[in-house]
């Protein structure tokens, strides 16, 4: 069965085509930094104006890539939300027309799911349950997962995700868009311990997360020691931040592995490709005997493959979206 899938919840406009739920034939990605790079941050029209100029050669890209022809579609599935609204509509519509024009099922995808089980499509592939964490630009949200369809939120965060307080930071710091990027590449010069900042919400027995005090904090930092001192220092600075937010997450991470008795964890979303993160994940396997899969960072930021993945197992699951479904920007999963 050939699924395509089609991502364009925020700034990336992707499409892939999967064999039978597992096999990526084609995994096309084309990033708008460049448009957005001059604002230092996502501008949500003008991310919808590029997904429609681009979504129409990405597609064709992306069937090139997979040596595909229209007729060897079985079905079709595109992001429906949460994302920016104008972006979202520009995939779905594709979607919705390719199902149409080639009388193929059509399917409607959440993001969140796309990002929880694209860990899927590699080698090896957790068994279930497991504790899934998905750290975004926009969600840091942790899971129970016991199948497909069976999760418990268990925390999540109570202001910025971790994605946009590493984007924040970044801008405070004056490093480019996007900052996540930028931050982990200038921080591995850097001394984790250098300096100290917050770990909010590690004293209240809660699974929740909140970054928006750490951001405050470096920002009072900057403003204390001066701009001079925090550029001379802008590798221990950033490495000390980013240790805070990682600290925030395996902190969390590791109360819900005791709270619940699972030891098998997920962490997945754009944060994932951090280094550090992984880092002092493949450490937590090895000293602590934890299972964890993190997924290759092609699939930890936005792409196609996954809301293929997830189309897939729905259309098996016998779930068709109608051709009405709209997009939503705060869809939960
Ligand atoms: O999953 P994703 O591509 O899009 C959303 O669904 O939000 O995640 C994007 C986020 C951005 O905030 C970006 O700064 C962050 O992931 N990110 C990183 C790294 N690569 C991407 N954050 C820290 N370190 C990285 N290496
Ligand atoms: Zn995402």
């Amino acid at each position: 069965m050939r699924m395509m899938g089609i991502e364009s919840s925020c700034d990336d406009c992707a499409v892939a085509l999967l064999e039978d739920g597992r096999e990526i034939l084609s995994h096309v990605v084309y990033s708008q930094v460049l448009t957005h790079r001059p604002y230092g941050g996502v501008v949500p029209e003008l991310a919808s104006r590029d997904h429609l100029n681009k979504i129409i050669p990405v597609l064709e890209q992306a069937m090139q890539d997979a040596r595909s022809s229209w007729d060897d579609l079985d079905g079709v599935a595109a992001t429906c939300g949460p994302g920016l609204i104008g972006s979202l509509l520009v995939g779905l519509s594709a979607a919705k027309a390719i199902s149409f024009a080639l009388d193929i099922p059509f399917c409607g995808v959440n993001h969140l799911e796309g990002h929880l089980f694209a860990v899927f499509l590699e080698e090896p592939a957790p068994a279930f349950p497991f504790l899934g964490l998905i750290v975004s630009g926009g969600h840091t949200s942790l899971y129970h997962v016991n199948g497909f369809d069976q999760r418990t939120l268990l925390g999540q965060t109570r202001d910025d995700a971790a994605g946009e307080a590493f984007d924040k930071v970044a801008k405070l710091l004056g490093l480019g868009y996007p900052g996540g990027v930028e931050i982990d590449r200038t921080a591995r010069q850097g001394n984790p311990e250098a300096f100290s900042f917050p770990r909010p919400l590690s004293a209240p027995e809660t699974l929740d997360f909140s970054f928006s005090g750490l951001k405050t904090s470096v920002r009072n930092f900057l403003q204390q020691q001066g701009e001079a001192f925090v550029l001379e220092h802008l590798a221990d600075v950033t490495a000390s931040f980013q240790e805070a937010v990682v600290d925030s997450l395996l902190l969390k991470l590791n109360r819900a592995v005791l709270r619940t008795g699972t030891r098998r964890v997920v962490v997945c979303g754009g944060v994932a490709c951090n280094s550090r993160l992984r880092a002092r994940l493949r450490r937590m396997a090895d000293e602590d005997g934890l299972e964890v899969f993190v997924p290759s960072p092609a699939l930890c930021t936005d792409n196609a493959s996954m809301i293929a993945a997830a189309g897939y197992r729905s259309l098996c699951a016998g779930q068709v979206s109608p051709l009405s479904l709209n997009a939503q920007a705060n869809l939960l999963l």
